[in-house]
């Protein structure tokens, strides 16, 4: 049986969500793959709980639902106040595991892979201003950086371009990637004003902590930079083009609708160029998904066309791609 630390870093709801899937699949895990996952240490905003020996992942869980901050621990593990580029460079993790909306992240996931640790994010941040510098370092010291669960939660596009299409050359990528526009679009469509639709998307805890990410197409953006990043070269979000959905009246959705077609926000991906746009698409079309369900169509010069669809947000959804990461950087370690 292999041993594999880790560090989580972010402890709301995605980041729970990855500790319960840890929890009550631990056991399958072993058999499946003869691993057994010990975290080590848990942050969330107010603290580091940290246990060279392993964390009791149940009782971390019971403090945070109970008191909303891990500095309310008073049992017998140790609480730090580190920031977390120290806290990534001390604890003792194979791994270190990024489910946190911190925009500067790059800075600690450099941190961890210099001091010889893997990298596990769901944060877009970091790659859609720093991919080239990230995966520079990773490479060099031939440690795992994956980051399934950005784009698509934990449906597989980044394993299907990182991995699987390795002979084929990618021409270009379309695709709808944020939810919460889908849901407002598609409420909008039954007849909902856009304040009241984004009202519910939120309630659904579909939409980022600050929404306006989402309505923007910055969320999209993120997305549509990464998946440029993998079926090209590096780029960076400031390189693209980007209009949101905060314009878009009753109206404009009555009209797409008279014409046979929806509204989404679509994000078009080809070498050097990439747009985030509301656009008009068939009804008929892959891209006319509904609720939180996300999808690409993605053309290459040896398969032609391939479509991927599936659950682009939602916690288990997420932690999904999470915890595939973990399981894959954990079978490399091994
Ligand atoms: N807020 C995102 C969405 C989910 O609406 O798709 C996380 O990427």
């Amino acid at each position: 049986m292999g041993e594999v630390t880790l560090g989580l870093f972010g402890f709301g709801n995605v980041g729970r969500a990855v500790a319960r899937v840890l929890l009550e699949k631990g056991r399958e895990f072993e058999e499946r793959y003869g691993l057994k996952f010990n975290v080590v240490g848990v942050a969330d905003t107010s603290a580091l709980i940290w246990d060279p020996e392993g964390l009791d992942l149940r009782e971390v869980l019971e403090v945070k639902e109970r008191f909303g901050r891990l500095s309310e621990w008073r049992n017998d593990y140790e609480v730090y106040e580190l920031p977390p580029g120290e806290a990534v460079a001390e604890i003792n993790a194979d791994l270190v595991v990024d489910v946190t909306n911190d925009r500067e992240a790059h800075t600690w996931h450099l941190r961890a892979l210099e001091s010889g640790k893997g990298v596990i994010t769901s944060n877009k941040p970091p790659l859609a201003f720093h991919y080239a510098e990230i995966i520079e370092a990773a490479e060099k010291r031939g440690l795992p950086y994956l980051f399934e669960a950005t784009v698509m939660a934990g449906t597989p596009i980044i394993g299907l371009l990182r991995e699987t299409l390795l002979g084929d050359r990618v021409e270009s990528i379309e695709a709808v990637l944020n939810g919460t526009t889908t849901y407002i679009l598609s409420r909008m469509e039954e007849g909902l004003g856009f304040e009241e639709a984004l009202k519910e998307a939120q309630k659904l805890g579909i939409a980022e902590r600050d929404p306006s990410g989402d309505i923007l197409g910055i969320d999209a953006g993120y997305k549509a930079t990464i998946l440029h990043c993998l079926a090209f070269y590096p780029i960076t979000f400031d390189e693209i083009s980007r209009r949101g959905i905060d314009e878009i009246t009753s109206e404009d959705v009555r009209k797409a609708r008279e014409n046979g077609k929806t509204l989404r926000l679509v994000a078009k991906v080809e070498e050097g160029r990439v747009s985030v746009e509301p656009l008009e698409v068939p009804r008929s079309s892959p891209l006319a998904v509904s609720s939180t369900q996300n999808a690409a169509v993605i053309k290459t010069d040896l398969l032609g066309e391939l479509v991927i669809r599936g659950a682009g947000a939602g916690l288990k959804e997420t932690a999904s791609g999470v915890v595939s990461d973990i399981i894959k950087a954990a079978l490399g370690i091994v």
